[in-house]
């Protein structure tokens, strides 16, 4: 009997633990892949609306989070591992954050290990990768660099625009990118603002003609593009900004102005598809953007029907009201805003939102709000899928072919007298600190945030293009002076980006510029042959006092990494095109004039808004 028992005690035991291990099996596959159990006929509405009934309230906090990619020099960020064990919602590399090497192979590496970790988190969403590619994917070595935004304004092509973006979506994808944090269209007002040479220039209906098709070309290969900074950020008021200048400062924009000329871009934006629209750090009518929540609920998700999802600035929350940074994230979430970007705060953000949840000061509406949107954005680029990357093909001749006519198109001939065209056959002298440098004439938001002097990446610059092209001598010194037939001098602005890029006065050889500009303006200003200015500079530094000493000046922006396009028009195998997309001003007192102002003059200025001469009008 005793051993009936036993016997009998022993065969319970053992069915119990088959049932135990079954059931730890199932519940593992469970956890595997929950996407396993969407039926696949169901429609994005349908797949997200499942997402929002089985996702838990922590793995919704997790999507609604974009961290930065840690790195080992100075960005805390995210590991995969935090991105695994939060559910994390997106990583970006911020200006300058690239992976070693800094090549299409280190960045799909990087961009795989990061993919991989987020479908091995409890829920198995996929990350969007996010990253600055504002004039081609420039945090990349040798990318195609094509000219800041304010240049292309003055091509106003929109062929050329779409053209650009595709280009751009194209080198993106092949590094495994899916956000790209542009295009930049507010219009701006003071020149002295540092992301002057980000916008689409003063006009709002120059931004009008090229938003569509620039969001369009940069939503290819599976991209996602952001219109940012909603809204206002170039509209500051000098002295509001960071460090008493311009940069996130304070906007006083009239209803009537913000309605005509400010969210019409972001309407054209919205009609393009665009996915993404970021927050501006700048303050409307002294409300900061981050809390603002009339306008980004009301006016721009409800009014104007945006569907895309609403990211926050770098780390943006720190400037919104709130006693302590729960608060803050609390207010954030309930202005409206969708996806955090908070790069080093991810985990105090994911216990920030479950707790302002918790607590009922945010909804589960907002939340399943902000977790739909960015879902259906994942599922309308693909991001479920297992996308095929483009191979390995930077700067190729189409690619190239876009970035030099971009550069020919952008320029701008504001003074001729008979100095222009260049002949191949005369001898020249070129000089100044924009004249051979890569970085100098690729400007901020390239390789690194700031952008740097020197050469940074593959390119041609100016010096080169002309190079290539003349039969002549091309000098480089001073010395040679009594060698050359004309001298071109070009001047340049220092790269650099936001606040550091701000310049009180607009002065050549001031906080953003070079006292080489001085030197050799003041050296050259009295030269019996013709001397021709080239200014590679963001912004219309003044040249007032030198004009008279100038008998050819042309405005190049900041090219990018083509220079030679820059050569092809001097020389004249291409006429000018470009029109002036801001208000040179003749003062300081008009940096903030534009052609929105009431009873404009162009005669007031050196050169007025539009302005722009051809070879058979000069
Ligand atoms: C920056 C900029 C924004 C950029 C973001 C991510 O601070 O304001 O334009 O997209 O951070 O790099």
């Amino acid at each position: 009997m005793m051993k009936a028992r036993k016997i009998m005690r022993r065969l319970i035991l053992f069915s119990f633990l088959i049932v135990l291990i079954g059931t730890l099996i199932a519940c593992r596959q469970e956890q595997t892949d929950p996407r396993e159990s969407i039926p696949t006929e169901m429609t994005i509405d349908e797949r997200v609306a499942w997402w929002i009934d089985n996702l838990t309230i922590e793995e919704k906090a997790g999507q609604m989070i974009q961290a930065e990619r840690s790195t080992n020099n100075g960005i805390t960020g995210a590991t995969p591992q935090d991105v695994k064990n939060y559910n994390l919602g997106s990583v970006l590399n911020g200006g300058g954050n690239r992976p070693s090497p800094n090549n299409v192979t280190g960045w799909q590496t990087m961009a795989n290990i990061f993919r991989q970790a987020s479908l091995q988190s409890s829920s198995g969403i996929p990350i969007i990768y996010g990253v600055d590619a504002v004039h081609g994917h420039n945090n990349l070595l040798n990318a195609t660099i094509f000219p800041h935004n304010i240049g292309l304004a003055a091509a106003n092509n929109p062929d050329l625009m779409f053209a650009i973006g595709e280009a751009t979506a194209y080198e993106m994808a092949q590094t495994g990118m899916h956000l790209n944090f542009s295009p930049s269209i507010g219009i701006i007002q003071d020149k002295r603002w540092g992301r002057v040479y980000e916008t689409l220039g003063e006009d709002p209906s120059v931004a009008m003609n090229l938003i569509d098709p620039y969001v369009t070309g940069l939503q290819s290969y599976n991209m996602a593009a952001t219109a940012k900074h909603f809204i206002g950020d170039g509209y500051a008021t000098f002295g509001t900004g960071i460090d008493g200048m311009l940069d996130r400062g304070n906007a006083v924009i009239s209803q009537d102005d913000l309605y005509n000329f400010h969210l019409p871009k972001y309407e054209a934006a919205i009609q393009a598809g665009v996915k993404s629209i970021m927050i501006s750090y700048s303050s409307l009518n002294n409300v900061r953007m981050h809390q603002y929540r009339m306008i980004i609920q009301t006016t721009l998700k409800q009014e104007m029907g945006f569907k895309g999802f609403v990211i926050s600035d770098y780390e943006a929350t720190n400037d919104v009201a709130g006693s302590n940074f729960e608060q803050k994230i609390i207010t954030t979430v309930n202005a409206g805003i969708d996806m955090l970007m908070e790069p080093n705060r991810f985990a105090e953000t994911y216990h920030a939102i479950i707790a302002g949840y918790n607590k009922g000061f945010i909804s589960i509406d907002r939340i399943n709000d902000a977790v739909s949107r960015i879902l259906t954005v994942k599922y309308e680029i693909g991001l479920f899928d297992d996308l095929d990357l483009p191979s390995e093909d930077l700067r190729n001749e189409n690619s190239l072919s876009i970035a030099r006519q971009a550069v020919r198109e952008s320029l701008v001939l504001l003074k001729n007298d008979q100095a222009l065209p260049l002949q191949k056959s005369e001898n020249l002298l070129v000089i100044g600190p924009g004249s051979h440098d890569i970085g100098i004439q690729s400007g901020g938001w390239t390789i690194t945030w700031q952008g740097s002097p020197g050469k940074i990446t593959e390119g041609t610059t100016i010096l080169e293009g002309i190079q290539q092209q003349t039969t002549g001598q091309v000098y480089t010194s001073l010395a040679d002076l009594d060698k050359v037939d004309k001298v071109i001098l070009v001047l340049a602005e220092r790269p650099a980006a936001e606040w550091f890029g701000d310049s009180p006065d607009l002065s050549l050889n001031g906080r953003t510029a070079y006292q080489e500009n001085i030197d050799l303006l003041v050296a050259l200003s009295a030269i019996d042959k013709p001397l021709i200015v080239i200014m590679v500079t963001g912004k219309p530094l003044l040249l007032t006092d030198y004009i008279d000493h100038i008998d050819a000046l042309v405005m190049a922006f900041l090219p990018g990494t083509e220079g030679a396009g820059v050569a092809d028009v001097l020389f004249s195998d291409f006429d000018f095109k470009g029109k002036l997309p801001y208000t040179y001003p003749r003062f300081l007192s008009q940096a903030a004039d534009t052609m929105l102002k009431p009873n404009y003059n162009p005669d007031d200025y050196l050169y007025p808004f539009g302005y722009g001469l051809r070879y058979n009008n000069s």
